[in-house]
């Protein structure tokens, strides 16, 4: 699967056993997933457009580069949201556009709750952050939600995935690559990622 992206940095497969760790706390928890999106997003940016810029140094002249694109990190409610701040370092004019969605337990069904965005699109290029993609109802759905608001470069950058949610995905989305840590064994009966790390966010909050 060309778009499907896995990463082999060390760093990630160090950072995420760490976080799978039951033993792993929220604080440390949390600083994991913030560390694990910036090297996530750092791969998932590889492709970014540049124009060219001078500058000048106290030497000279130097000839660089400027980002050509704006970006906008789309959070998805909850768990995306621990994912958003080192990102946004790494690219501080980032706008940031939150989209809420939780799953119904029963039907493992996305529900949308949340969505701010205005009328027509004001970036170029859309990273959807969401921790888990396990059915994934909810990652279509928020793509379906950027689609109708006119975006046309969406990149979705995840920590866990099961093989569900990756044919899903890719299935009813196809033009948007994916940006993730890991790919799990298979969803267990009531839609959790196995081995997974549990409810990431749960363990991020200290809820649940
Ligand atoms: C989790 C997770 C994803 C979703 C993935 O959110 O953050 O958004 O489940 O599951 P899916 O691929 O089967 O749709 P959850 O619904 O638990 O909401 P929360 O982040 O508010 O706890
Ligand atoms: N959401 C989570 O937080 N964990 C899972 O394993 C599946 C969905």
């Amino acid at each position: 699967m060309p778009h499907v992206n896995v990463s082999q940095h060390p760093l990630v497969k160090h950072k995420l056993t760490r976080l799978r760790d039951i033993n792993t706390n929220p604080k440390m928890f949390r600083e994991l997933v913030r560390e694990l999106a910036i090297l996530l997003a750092y791969e998932a940016t590889a492709d970014l457009l540049l124009t060219e810029r001078t500058v000048p140094t106290p030497m000279g002249v130097a000839h660089g580069f400027e980002l050509a694109e704006a970006v906008g990190l789309v959070p998805v409610l909850r768990a995306g949201l621990g994912m958003v701040e080192g990102v946004w370092e790494m690219m501080p004019s980032a706008e940031v556009w939150h989209i809420g969605l939780f799953r119904d337990e029963r039907t493992l069904k996305p529900i949308a709750y949340y969505n701010r965005l205005p009328i027509s699109p004001t970036v170029d290029v859309c990273l959807v952050l969401d921790p888990m993609l396990a059915t994934g109802g909810s990652a279509s759905a928020t793509i379906d939600i950027l689609k109708k608001w006119g975006a046309k470069k969406i990149k979705y950058v995840g920590l866990l995935a099961a093989p569900e949610g990756v044919a899903k995905l890719t299935h009813d989305h196809p033009d948007v690559p994916l940006y993730i840590a890991a790919i799990d064994e298979r969803l267990n009966d009531i839609g959790y990622i196995v081995p997974g790390l549990g409810d990431a966010g749960d363990r991020q909050f200290g809820t649940g």
